[in-house]
């Protein structure tokens, strides 16, 4: 593991952002849990994504729906089939690896692999307290096809008109056989995506159109150009419903791999079910009364893998400012401020009785409008540290003249800069910055 990933995993769990899952009985094998500050950075992703790609636009619709389908959607849609991993296992070791992740011999001890078979990543379970095949169901492995299933009755409660999407975010379950990389590959992963259906002959269009808006949002996440990479996936190793995908990569520590991905999916999907369920799944045009299946240009996103480019980005180490009690290097998390997760800190000056009461009306002012945290233990050079390390980008110190003049010093995380500000205008002020 590289040096920048120690260092975030060790800040992610020393800071709880994020920790390993089950951990006081040994954990479970690459399972994390987000803590406090990480749920804030998962939950504000979350929330701009879908300010970004439903809320603002007229021709989005959001739908939250079960984790558990019919088994027969995932029939239909080829998952039961295609939705699978080449394994290869250790004849002496018996570990087991993903074929297309290895090389010929076993990483652990150099044995040689058995042939490779194809591995199912459907989590399987059962409905009811009958544990035989009829009662199999799937954990969802992708969100898509509630989107699929769901399109006609959407269709007619909104009256929406192509070109439109729907989208959904939650979470899918995929047996990984190899997870790793901390919350990089995962068996159960927070996803967003969306599928947007449009005319067959405007799909390569719209397959442009979200790919920009796919940078553009990765822009917004402070993601640098220079760490991203559109790869093609090339014929004969798309996923069995795509006709053709761009994989956004990024030049992780551990390597070039999957951020994101942009599939169009043709009219496969609604081809399918409008086939295995009987149903008719056509869209009529209010124009001309033709009828048609739609075809379906698919962006789709990780949180989790979001949150990990999103920390990654935002973490920087610099020399220590001078006249710092603090020698040691100044660690800052650069999100950009909508992604913080605590956006002011409330720090009297020092502990003294009169300042912490001064303090505690002010923080009490503040987290009225903004998630704030309180903090008077340690130096004031020691706690603006603190904030830095976690990313907050504004931290507001109450000090002795604070008592007389109603004024409070703002300082900013990235220019280190201070403002005397007058706590009558300290929300708006706050405000402004943080827009
Ligand atoms: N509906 C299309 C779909 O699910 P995918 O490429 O299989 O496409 C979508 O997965 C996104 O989910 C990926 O681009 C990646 O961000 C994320 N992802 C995939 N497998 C993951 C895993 N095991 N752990 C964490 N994130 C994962």
């Amino acid at each position: 593991m590289n040096d920048l990933m120690d260092k975030i995993i060790s800040l992610a769990k020393r800071r709880g952002f994020i920790f390993p899952g089950s951990e006081i009985y040994g954990g479970l094998a690459n399972s994390w849990d987000y803590g406090p500050l990480g749920v804030e950075l998962k939950n504000n992703i979350k929330q701009e994504w879908w300010k970004w790609f439903v809320q603002r636009r007229s021709d989005m619709v959001g739908i939250d729906t079960a984790l558990i389908m019919n088994p027969k959607v995932w029939e239909a849609s080829g998952h039961t089939k295609e939705f699978t991993d080449p394994l290869v296992e250790c004849k002496a070791c018996h570990q087991r690896f993903r074929a297309d992740q290895v090389g010929n011999t076993c990483p652990n001890c150099q044995g040689s692999f058995t042939k490779a078979q194809q591995f199912n990543l459907l989590f399987k379970t059962f409905l009811g307290p009958v544990e035989d095949s009829s009662a199999v169901v799937y954990l969802r492995g992708e969100l898509a096809q509630a989107m699929f299933v769901n399109f006609k009755t959407v269709l007619g409660t909104t009256r929406k008109r192509l070109p439109f999407g729907i989208a959904a975010q939650g979470k899918v379950f995929r047996n990984e056989i190899t997870p790793g990389n901390f919350i990089f590959r995962t068996r159960e992963f927070d996803l967003m995506e969306f599928e947007y259906f449009v005319e067959e002959k405007e799909w390569e269009k719209w397959f442009e159109y979200w790919h920009k808006e796919m940078h553009a949002w990765l822009a917004h996440l402070g993601v640098k150009k220079t760490n991203l990479y559109d790869h093609e996936i090339p014929d004969g190793e798309r996923a069995h419903y795509s006709r053709r995908t761009i994989d956004i990569e990024y030049e992780y520590p551990f390597g070039r791999k999957e951020l994101y991905g942009i599939a169009y999916r043709y009219d496969f999907d609604l081809n399918r079910h409008q086939e295995k369920s009987g149903q008719d799944l056509q869209y009529s045009d209010p124009e001309t009364g033709r009828k048609f299946l739609p075809h379906t240009v698919e962006p789709t996103f990780g949180v989790d893998r979001s949150a990990l480019v999103a920390l990654l980005e935002a973490y920087h180490e610099e020399d220590a400012p001078t006249g710092d009690d603090d020698s040691e290097k100044r660690v800052v998390l650069k999100f950009p401020k909508w992604l913080a997760p605590i956006k002011v800190a409330v720090l009297p000056l020092s502990k003294k009785e009169n300042l912490s009461a001064k303090a505690k009306e002010v923080y009490e002012l503040v987290r009225k409008d903004f998630v704030c945290e309180y903090d008077e233990t340690q130096s004031i050079g020691k706690r603006y540290r603190r904030q830095d390390e976690i990313g907050t980008p504004y931290c507001v110190t109450v000090d002795f003249e604070s008592l007389d003049d109603n004024k409070v010093t703002v300082r900013d995380r990235d220019t280190m800069k201070q403002e005397r500000i007058a706590l009558s205008s300290i929300n708006d002020y706050l405000k402004n910055k943080l827009s």
